[in-house]
């Protein structure tokens, strides 16, 4: 039984240790994203691991598992440091600054996070010298001179061993030589604990790619790590609670925050209640820090082990790494400006794969979004709906009891039941991509159940019976389609539940597997365009010029008749007005079926129609949206101009053009008298 159908309660569901992949039936979930530094302000990247993190903890929270989302800021070191510096003010100022802009990030982009922690807070602050002192006393900290080389954009020392030809292993840049006295971590006596630990936690570090990177990683010898910075070199840190010299190193500082933010040595029932971590989301820029100096810090201080540490790949602008100096970062505020908080979360989430990087291109953005929310989902919210208030009074129509036996009917809702299990095992394996493909694929499924069964055409019927049964069925489906999508598109989804006229903002996961949970009679409302379609840049021009082109049927009589006529100049004479029979050979018209019909979101006049002209399928954009409804269209054979050069109106392409007889207020579809083939050839 899936778990989205019927959760586990959760105290006889709890498992701490080892399953073979996360559980959906956990007992508490508690997930994490990394704590962003401040020395700049938030990108794509960061908003995407947020986003996951959103996503998954939502998803929790429907199935009713305690969750707690932590996210925070990385305030000390010399990043945030030298960011200070070229601002001239001081860290703390550059902190203050900048976290407000994480902030309002999350609060943009509807973040549900519980906390959110600054390494700069006393709360935080006190634990990482509490386990400092303690590690110290034990022995597990020791001081020493240190020769090794260091990245300063790292942060990071390396034996010159461990350098990658003379340069920095980790990011290609050249290192300097440096010696000083300095703490260090034993890291080292716990290398072969860890990799017996990994080896028997195979979900311990995810994907596996990344897995088998940090066993690569552990065949070399481990080295002790160095926790601390003189602060002669580097003043802003926690300082060492037992050498005042000395701030401590910012990545032994940030990874306490963990632990620091559910009470660790400060607040025992709050920490019990969480610890240990069930994710730590991470990018795979961070994969050692998260899998070598986390987990031995872990076990020195004698706590369990996060379930899993995920690390996602990389946003590429394009094709390349983004990065300031290239100028090619993706900012989100600006883009959710434009195409609103939930397309953007539902971009990043269907678009990653997991264990892969992801390309960033407007372009893909503005395809996925037109295909999957404009004409897929939303298209279908407001068909369903319009002819709900069309041919039901607006009202659920009552499915008979036998609703599902129609053949069309079961089909469809297995359809959804197989999006509904596809979706709970994508969030177990975190493919979250391939569990948004199966909502949308039984999305288009919603639609093709719509074209079979003609509800414009049994409005018809004498029998109400078949109508109700096939809107109710097509509203079941995306009652629960729409709940799957929830998490990631909570703003959007909580407006088509409401359209559907249901009262709860938030869906019931364990009701996803009940049909008939619609309640008939109660009043429904389409919501206008839930996802307006998107123009390309590219298209916007192209779109000015064409846009009168298949419109021109409907729009000329409807341009008020000139109360002056024309000069006399440019009137035409009679003789030229007259056309030779090759100039009107050169038009071909032919006939063509309409296999479908959309509004364009957006624009008033537009209908978007498919047809089948012979073997030949074609899309016309046709001004005729104030004449006809989309599925009075359906079905019928009209007449239309071939071989017209394809335009671009309104975002989207025009295969052709159709004819229509038009006076005054009037437009009337030319169509053919009787039967004839579609693709027959109108002289
Ligand atoms: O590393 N694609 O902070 P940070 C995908 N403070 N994810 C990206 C990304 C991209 N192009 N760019 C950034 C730090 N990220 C430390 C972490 S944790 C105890 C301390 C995301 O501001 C991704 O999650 O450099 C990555 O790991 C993180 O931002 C790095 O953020
Ligand atoms: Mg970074």
């Amino acid at each position: 039984m899936p778990a989205f159908c019927q959760a586990r309660p959760a105290q006889d569901a709890g498992r701490s240790s080892g399953p073979e992949r996360p559980d959906m039936n956990r007992a508490k979930f508690y997930v994490t994203t990394p704590i962003y530094y401040v020395n700049d302000q938030p990108h794509i990247g960061h908003a995407f691991t947020t986003i996951l993190a959103d996503v998954l903890a939502q998803y929790h929270r429907l199935l009713k598992v305690p969750t707690h989302f932590l996210t925070g800021t990385d305030e000390h070191g010399q990043k945030v440091q030298k960011a200070a510096q070229a601002a001239g003010i001081t860290p703390q100022e550059q902190a203050d600054r900048t976290v407000v802009r994480f902030q309002a990030l999350w609060k943009k982009l509807h973040i549900t996070n519980d906390d959110f922690i600054r390494t700069t807070e006393e709360r935080h602050k006190k634990v990482v010298q509490k386990i400092l002192q303690d590690l110290y006393d034990r022995g597990e900290i020791y001081r020493a001179e240190y020769d090794g080389w260091y990245c300063v954009p790292d942060e990071r020392f390396f034996m010159e061993k461990d350098l990658a030809d003379g340069k920095c292993p980790e990011c290609g840049r050249p290192v300097e030589k440096l010696t000083e006295a300095n703490y260090f971590f034993r890291m080292s006596k716990y290398q072969e604990w860890l990799v017996q630990y990994i080896e028997e936690h195979p979900a311990f570090i995810q994907p596996e790619s990344r897995r088998n990177e940090t066993l690569g990683f552990l065949r070399k010898p481990l080295t002790d790590l160095c926790i601390s910075r003189p602060k002669s070199r580097m003043g802003w840190g926690i300082d060492l609670p037992f050498d005042p010299e000395y701030v401590t190193y910012v990545w032994f500082d940030a990874l306490v925050n963990y632990v620091s933010a559910v009470g660790y040595l400060e607040d025992s029932a709050l920490f019990a209640k969480w610890w240990p971590a069930s994710f730590h989301l991470v990018g795979k820029d961070i994969l050692t820090t998260h899998t070598v100096y986390w987990p031995t810090m872990l076990k020195a201080m004698d706590l369990p082990m996060p379930e899993t540490v995920f690390a996602h790949g990389w946003w590429l602008s394009g094709e390349d790494k983004m990065s300031k100096s290239r100028g090619n970062v993706v900012r989100p505020m600006d883009m959710i400006e434009r195409v609103g908080v939930d397309a953007f979360r539902y971009f990043l989430i269907a678009e990653m794969v997991m264990g892969q990087d992801a390309s960033f291109t407007e372009d893909a953005f503005t395809r996925r979004y037109n295909a999957d929310l404009a004409n897929d989902l939303g298209n279908l919210l407001n068909r369903v709906l319009a002819m709900i208030g069309k041919y039901c009074g607006g009202a659920m129509p009552e499915p008979s009891a036998a609703a599902l036996e129609e053949p069309d009917g079961k089909a469809l809702w297995d359809k959804v039941q197989g999006a509904v299990r596809g979706m709970e095992a994508a969030l177990e394996q975190m493919k979250l991509n391939e569990g948004i493909g199966q909502v949308i694929a039984a999305v288009r499924e919603v639609n093709r159940f719509l074209e079979r069964r003609q509800p414009w055409t049994l409005a018809k019927s004498e029998d109400p019976v078949p109508l109700r049964n096939c809107l109710y069925a097509a509203s079941e489906a995306l009652r629960v389609l729409g709940g799957l999508l929830y998490p990631v598109m909570p703003g959007k989804m909580a407006e088509l539940r409401k359209a559907l006229g249901m009262a709860r903002p938030k869906p019931d996961i364990r009701r996803f597997g009940a049909w008939g949970v619609l309640k008939p009679g109660v009043p429904v409302r389409a919501p206008g365009a839930l996802f307006p379609r998107l123009v390309d840049e590219k298209e916007k021009g192209a779109e000015q010029q064409t846009e009168l082109i298949p419109t021109a049927p409907a729009a000329a009589p409807a341009a008020p008749a000139p109360s002056v006529p024309p000069p006399a100049a440019e009137k035409p004479p009679a003789a030229e007005g007259l056309i030779e029979y090759g100039d009107f050979s050169k038009v071909q018209l032919r006939t063509a079926k309409i296999l479908q019909a959309f509004k364009i979101q957006g624009a008033t006049k537009l209908l978007r129609l498919e047809v089948l002209m012979g073997e030949e399928r074609r899309q016309i954009v046709a001004g005729i949206a104030l004449h006809y409804e989309p599925e009075q269209l359906i079905g019928k054979t009209i007449v239309m101009v071939a071989n017209l050069k394809p335009a671009v109106i309104r975002g989207v392409e025009s295969q052709g053009m159709l004819l229509a007889a038009t006076k005054g207020e009037r437009l009337k579809l030319v169509t053919v008298d009787g039967d004839q083939a579609s693709g027959a050839v109108v002289k």
